[in-house]
């Protein structure tokens, strides 16, 4: 049955930046960004990654990011930790919480963070480590749950086992990345029931990208299922620089106009979060990606 309330883990600012092509996005918009969405409601931001500036150069800038925002008590400032040299700086920038990222999928991994499946959650052991040492929690992602861009098809027990290895190693929370947006609804239902035999539901979030604009309709099928924590990106930023083709996330705008639609709570204030979505695509020159904040405007 559906939740009475879903946590929003708001992704514009980290999956949404990470991959805009183009000039190298001022610091000061992306912590202008994050302070807006503080405002509108949202307690989960993810702000940052510290990855290697070699790989995701828009990123070059989380500490400065980190060190810019206006924290607001009770919201929750994340960043993305692939290693050591991650946990240290985001440990160093004060991040309120922190995420390791693996895949379902080894070319991926491969493409993404250079290194097997096996190899990457190795490599998260001391990253938990740190984290953990540092009062600091750990959200654990899988990549390619519903498809890999370089090999296509997933096994829903492949996606089960490596997220149930990411919670035993330590993660609060498994977020479950249909990184290409390839997913349908039976088929997002399926690989849910298959991780849910191993994780109870309450640890699960929902990352999906709306390539194919199936995303709404997929959180419906696993918010059916009682999934009650939606990763989503203000106007729909985003996409994945190592996979081809990945259009933004699915928009919070239209995320949160679902959930009021099925009186699912939130916290958020749409019309504000509708609002920065028009400001930001303003100063990014980009489009819209929301079908709400489109038909809504701007106050
Ligand atoms: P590597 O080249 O194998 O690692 O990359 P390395 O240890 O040899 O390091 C190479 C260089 O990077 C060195 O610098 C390091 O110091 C530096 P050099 O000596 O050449 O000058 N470096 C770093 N710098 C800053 N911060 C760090 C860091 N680590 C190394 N943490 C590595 C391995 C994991 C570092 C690299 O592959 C990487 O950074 N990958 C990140 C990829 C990424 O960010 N992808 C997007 C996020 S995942 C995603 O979007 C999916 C998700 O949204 C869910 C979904 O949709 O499915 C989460
Ligand atoms: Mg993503």
């Amino acid at each position: 049955s559906f939740p009475k309330q879903v946590r929003i883990v708001e992704v514009g600012p980290r999956d949404g930046l990470q991959n805009e092509p183009g000039p190298i996005i001022p610091t000061e918009t992306k912590v202008e960004l994050i302070n807006r969405l503080a405002a509108a409601g949202v307690r989960h931001i993810e702000a940052a990654s510290f990855v290697s500036p070699k790989w995701v150069p828009q990123m070059g800038d989380a500490a400065a990011v980190m060190a810019g925002i206006n924290r607001q008590p009770g919201v929750t400032y994340s960043a993305l930790t692939p290693n050591l040299k991650g946990i240290e700086g985001a440990i160093a920038a004060k991040a309120s919480e922190v995420a390791v990222f693996s895949a379902a999928s080894e070319a991926f991994t491969q493409k993404n963070i250079n290194c097997t499946i096996a190899e990457s959650l190795e490599r998260f052991v001391p990253v938990i480590e740190q984290a953990q040492q540092a009062g600091i929690r750990v959200r654990g992602y899988v990549s390619t749950v519903l498809g890999c861009p370089y090999t296509g098809d997933i096994a829903p027990e492949q996606v089960a086992a490596v997220s149930r290895e990411l919670l035993d190693m330590g993660c609060y929370e498994i977020s479950l990345g249909d990184t290409i947006g390839k997913g349908t609804p039976l088929k997002a239902k399926k690989m849910l029931e298959a991780v849910a035999r191993q994780i109870p539901m309450e640890k699960l979030a929902a990352h999906f990208h709306d390539t194919y604009g199936q995303a709404l309709a997929n959180l419906y099928a696993v918010l059916e299922e009682g999934v009650a924590v939606i990763d989503s990106s203000t106007a729909g930023l985003g996409g994945c620089p190592y996979a081809r083709g990945a259009s933004g996330n699915v928009a919070t705008e239209d995320v949160l106009y679902l959930l009021e639609g099925l009186e699912i709570e939130t916290g958020i204030n749409l019309q504000s979060v509708v609002d920065t979505g028009h400001w930001i695509t303003r100063e990014l020159g980009r489009h819209n990606g929301s079908k709400v904040a489109q038909a809504l405007g701007e106050c």
